[in-house]
């Protein structure tokens, strides 16, 4: 088993649901650290940047859109195969498909809207980690 740190984000549609605090409770109640936190928000430039490995998708224009459409909640945690495991709590992409009780399921819309973003990789995670945080940052 390896510590691993991960990459969340609470996205628009969530963050205006006022469900901020709710999906930080529910990581924190299944053993992950909060190692940092901030509230901040992306320009179209920023979001484009952040899911450029999208660019060629056909979602790519809407997807970015969306996500510099309001403030979003970035945070890292850290625990024992956190990339996984957070994504086994966060549920699938299509919140529609996503198991009872996944972040998805509860707060998600749609395909699109779907609440939160994680790391899927530890390389997705390097680079998404130091894209919201500093070195200085990561505290917890
Ligand atoms: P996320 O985990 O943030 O990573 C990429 C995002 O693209 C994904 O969640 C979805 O919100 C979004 N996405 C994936 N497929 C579609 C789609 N078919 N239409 C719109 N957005 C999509």
């Amino acid at each position: 088993m390896a510590i691993e740190q991960t990459l969340v984000i609470i996205k628009p549609d969530a963050v205006s649901k006022n469900a901020v605090g709710d999906i930080i409770r529910i990581f924190q109640e299944k053993g992950l650290k909060l190692k940092a936190l901030k509230m901040t928000k992306l320009t179209k430039e920023d979001a484009k940047k952040f899911y450029i490995v999208h660019k060629d998708r056909p979602f790519y224009d809407e997807l970015t859109d969306f996500m510099s459409s309001g403030p979003v909640v970035a945070m890292v945690l850290e625990g024992e195969n956190a990339i996984s495991y957070v994504r086994e709590i966060i549920g699938a992409t299509d919140p529609a498909k996503a198991a009872e009780g996944t972040i998805r399921k509860l707060y998600g819309t749609d395909v699109g809207k779907n609440a939160v973003h994680a790391s899927d990789s530890p390389e997705s995670a390097k680079v998404e980690i130091p894209f919201f945080f500093s070195q200085l940052e990561i505290v917890g």
